[in-house]
């Protein structure tokens, strides 16, 4: 906290050593107009919660499980853009203070060596046609050891230490975060998403490659052309028809 440079971002904090989950609390105090910029953080979860109603392991001291309120005064269409905003954040705050270099699978699973190392959770409340609070979530294994992971994600995870070789200060990362993520919002207000999907694209392994798109409403195959100026995913299917997904789990086909 003592080395944080940033205006509100994470200036408020609110800290506790075992919860059920940050998101919750986190949409609590949003709820009851907590100030712009709270840090919701915890050494354990106890409920974490992934996206499309998974479960998000959170032991204790492990990892860094993170809720951070913003409330920027646009329409709740934008707020998937602050999805992608968050991952430039965490990739630059990786590569900047663990000299790691990780990579974006759309829309928000950060992997290194092709394993993921951090998920990130955006949710919204809105009042009618206005954000009232965007919720940030975001869960990174740090110093876990591999034999740490439940066995389901054995395959599929890592943590900074496993691809560092070593135990990683978790101040230090969490303070980088939250320094980018002010400077990115703050970029976002002024220029727009324009320089934030350029910095999203360079770090994306998904787009150019024929992917598997997983919604809730049915599978789409096809080759990942790019994104849209919402950050919404759009796929090219065979036939040459065009897809906007807005929320998927995405397998990218021939790794
Ligand atoms: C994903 O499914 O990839 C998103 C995972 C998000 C996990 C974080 S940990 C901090 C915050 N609190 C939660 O309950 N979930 C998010």
């Amino acid at each position: 906290r003592y080395g944080l440079n940033t205006k509100n971002l994470g200036q408020t904090i609110y800290y506790q050593e075992s919860i059920d989950s940050t998101q919750k609390k986190a949409h609590q105090l949003a709820y009851d107009n907590c100030p712009e910029g709270t840090l919701v953080i915890a050494e354990e979860q106890t409920s974490g919660r992934g996206r499309m109603t998974r479960s998000w392991h959170s032991p204790k001291y492990s990892g860094i499980w993170m809720s951070i309120i913003l409330r920027p005064n646009l329409p709740p269409q934008q707020a998937p853009q602050f999805t992608l905003l968050a991952a430039v954040a965490v990739v630059q705050a990786l590569e900047e203070v663990c000299g790691l270099n990780p990579e974006i699978k759309w829309p928000n699973d950060i992997l290194i060596n092709g394993k993921k190392v951090t998920g990130i959770l955006t949710e919204l409340q809105a009042e009618s046609d206005k954000i009232n609070s965007i919720i940030i979530g975001i869960g990174m294994n740090v110093n876990s050891k591999q034999e740490d992971f439940p066995e389901e994600l054995q395959k599929i995870a890592t943590s900074v230490a496993i691809e560092k070789g070593k135990i990683v200060s978790r101040s230090s990362i969490i303070q980088k975060i939250l320094e980018k993520l002010e400077l990115y919002y703050h970029l976002y207000m002024e220029k727009g998403f324009g320089p934030i999907k350029l910095l999203w694209e360079g770090y994306a392994i998904s787009i150019g490659r024929e992917i598997i798109a997983r919604t809730i409403t049915g599978t789409i195959e096809g080759k990942a052309i790019g994104i849209t100026n919402d950050g919404v995913l759009k796929i090219e299917d065979s036939s040459g028809r065009i897809h906007e997904i807005y929320s998927a789990d995405i397998e990218i086909q021939g790794n």
